[in-house]
């Protein structure tokens, strides 16, 4: 390669499958383009629906590139970009795939500043992931206090940060994990009361410990094991948010369970058309940090590891060895 050409080291994918269709390669990167800014990556976050779209369960035309998220300095400003300098550091998480490089240039548009005093690890640790929540506990469910907020996999990276921020929010929330050791971690994130859901008889204590009362609003993003169990958990006219098939996708049912389960609402929202106009993306950013300032959002980091090793980032998270953020450094 010509020495003079600015390269980058980034993961693609030629075909759909297991961790290791992930690879590394260098290419050139061409200068910002009008609107852009090209950004050295310093962290890059990992997010459970990468193993959605890598394994072909969200598929993507191929080859592509993978990861919705990272931050970075900006090292070079497209014709017409105001809004950022040389030096800014800056986050995003709605650039389309592609996040998983040592280099990339994004649309001016999708970016956000991170504020000082918070570096770039903490920030991709946390800010996927509590865009998620944001939108999950203001607009899809508007969570009050004194509501029951049920949320599974409560250990997991959006999961604490939505059980801990619930909390904030003055909600009575109980989590779900895999493991007596993940529900301990629950507690810690704010659930007040933390359920095993790998062992018979979940929903009877969720039940339970909701006094017999049920949940207002059940957030599931592990759908096919849990879903069923979620409608029993919601209360006559409750809301059931399906947002993510970490065991794989919900099964269909017929509207009319809805009706027989209490008239339940049933909606499966996403991150991205939430975020897709600027204004709403830098507002919901500022609710972020805010809520990150304000200490209801603790970024909790369960590994790191290189872009050349993102394989095992993948690995681990499939055999739901995380509790926390994973983190993919350059
Ligand atoms: N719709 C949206 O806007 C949106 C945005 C962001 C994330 N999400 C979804 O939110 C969920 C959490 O994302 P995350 O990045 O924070 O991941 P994560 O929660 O750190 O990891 C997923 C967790 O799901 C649980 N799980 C249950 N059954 C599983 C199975 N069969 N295989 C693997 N995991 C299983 C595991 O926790 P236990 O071991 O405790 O069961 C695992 O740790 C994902 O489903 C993701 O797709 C949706």
């Amino acid at each position: 390669m010509n020495p003079s050409v600015m390269t980058r080291r980034v993961i693609q994918l030629d075909a759909f499958g297991g961790a290791d269709v992930l690879q590394l390669r260098e290419e050139p990167i061409a200068p910002p383009a009008e609107g852009e800014v090209q950004l050295r990556q310093v962290a890059m976050g990992f997010n459970y629906i990468d193993i959605y779209q890598r394994s072909g369960k969200y598929p993507l035309p191929l080859p592509t590139g993978l990861g919705h998220e990272a931050a970075g300095v900006v090292e070079s400003v497209g014709h017409g970009v105001t809004d950022f300098q040389v030096g800014d550091r800056v986050i995003y998480m709605n650039a389309g795939v592609g996040a998983y490089a040592d280099r990339r240039n994004v649309d001016a548009t999708k970016l956000a500043r991170i504020p000082d005093g918070i570096d770039e690890i903490m920030a991709v640790a946390v800010f996927f992931k509590a865009m998620t929540a944001e939108y999950l506990l203001h607009r899809t469910y508007p969570v009050k206090a004194g509501d029951i907020v049920l949320v599974h996999a409560a250990a997991g990276g959006v999961g604490q940060i939505l059980s801990r921020w619930a909390k904030g929010l003055g909600a009575c929330v109980i989590g779900t994990a895999g493991s007596d050791e993940k529900c301990r971690i629950a507690r810690e994130a704010g659930c007040d009361h933390a359920i095993n859901y790998s062992q018979e008889g979940w929903v009877e204590r969720v039940i339970a410990a909701s006094e017999g009362r049920k949940a207002h609003v059940v957030y599931d993003s592990v759908g096919r094991h849990t879903f069923l169990g979620s409608l029993d958990c919601a209360r006559k006219f409750g809301t059931v948010v399906v947002f993510g098939a970490a065991s794989g996708p919900a099964p269909s049912i017929d509207p009319e369970l809805l009706n027989k389960k209490g008239c339940l609402f049933l909606t499966r929202p996403s991150v991205f058309p939430h975020n897709a106009d600027a204004a709403a993306f830098r507002a919901n950013a500022d609710a972020v940090f805010q809520a990150l300032r304000k200490g209801w959002i603790k970024p909790s980091v369960s590994a790191r590891f290189p872009l050349d090793k993102v394989a095992d980032a993948h690995a681990m998270a499939e055999r739901r060895q995380n509790a926390g953020s994973i983190v993919i450094l350059p």
